[in-house]
């Protein structure tokens, strides 16, 4: 049967210029095109699994204007179930100001607008949809309090609960106890810890109570952490050029490759391709793969 998902998170949509590289404070450059995609890690990660071929139901809001509508379209036509958006009065929709330099690499400001209006009411009038999901999928540009929230009704229901912790802050071990899955890139491992390395980010978060920790490395792949001990898991090659949504693509695909009752390895192998796919191609949503194409880059090579 068909795994289950359900992301509480955020909507944004994404403003995004080009340029040779990024500019200094104080600076101003001149950029190449302009273009607008469907964003917000929450969204991303929704579609990101959707296009693994798990059902997707997500919960979150947007504000009621036009890139609110084109966010809820993007969602429809990957069979996102999105009857849990909400469309939030005197509320702009999120949007992420992004800039990508020639080597793929991206600055993101997020105005969260309507994203900030996600609260307990909004999760408990979707109660049906988290007794019926397999597994729970958050970030952190929704607020702390619904994220917690959503993490203690999944748990209550038995659920597996994945976080990524992203944008980062310092996170309490009573959250991080509700989490079966935790993903963090490098960066966010350390803030979250309060770390000065990923060494020490590691072993703290294991001592919080984190029982399957993920770092994303970039071109550098996947190191997993238990107490039972760590495992890299490498990335695939490929070449790069516009790492937006890379996380995101990770997330989706892991989160579908769990509700599908994948072991761990092969879920993060299906994540890692599928992450080096997004990383081809430009945008957030645009560059999410299909189960064919992360396939085909898993049976091409390691
Ligand atoms: P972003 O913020 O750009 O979305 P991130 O910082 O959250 O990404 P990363 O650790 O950079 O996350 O990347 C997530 C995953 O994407 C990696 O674990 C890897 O599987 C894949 N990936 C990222 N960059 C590359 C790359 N250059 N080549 C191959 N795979 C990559
Ligand atoms: O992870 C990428 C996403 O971060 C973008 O789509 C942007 O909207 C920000 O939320």
């Amino acid at each position: 049967m068909k795994g289950r998902i359900l992301v509480v998170g955020s909507l944004n949509m994404d403003l995004v210029v080009r340029a040779s590289r990024h500019p200094l404070i104080g600076e101003t450059i001149l950029g190449g095109v302009f273009a607008t995609f469907p964003g917000g890690k929450g969204a991303n990660q929704a579609v990101a699994a959707a296009r693994m071929g798990v059902s997707v139901s997500m919960v979150g809001c947007v504000g009621k204007d036009g890139f609110g509508d084109e966010l809820l379209r993007a969602l429809a036509l990957d069979g996102i179930d999105s009857a849990h958006v909400s469309v939030v009065e005197n509320q702009a929709t999120g949007i992420a100001l992004i800039t990508v330099d020639s080597e793929g690499r991206n600055t993101i400001v997020v105005a969260s607008g309507a994203n900030l209006i996600l609260s307990a009411r909004h999760l408990e009038s979707a109660r049906a949809a988290f007794s019926s999901a397999d597994v729970l999928v958050l970030q952190l540009e929704t607020p702390l309090e619904t994220v917690r929230e959503a993490a203690r009704m999944a748990k209550q229901m038995g659920k597996q609960v994945v976080l990524n912790p992203a944008p980062a802050q310092p996170l309490d071990a009573e959250l991080l106890s509700l989490v079966d899955y935790f993903i963090p890139n490098e960066r966010e491992a350390m803030q979250v810890a309060g770390a000065d390395s990923l060494d020490d980010a590691i072993k703290k978060l294991l001592d919080m109570g984190v029982s399957n920790l993920l770092v994303t490395l970039g071109e550098k792949g996947v190191l997993v952490a238990t107490r039972a001990g760590r495992a890299s898991i490498p990335a695939f090659s490929v070449e790069a050029i516009d790492t937006v949504a890379a996380g995101d693509a990770f997330v989706g695909a892991f989160s579908a490759g769990l509700a599908n009752g994948m072991r761990l390895e092969d879920a993060v192998r299906l994540a890692n391709a599928a992450a080096a796919v997004s990383v081809t191609r430009r945008g957030a949503q645009p560059s999410l793969p299909t189960w064919d194409d992360a396939q085909e880059l898993l049976e091409r090579r390691f």
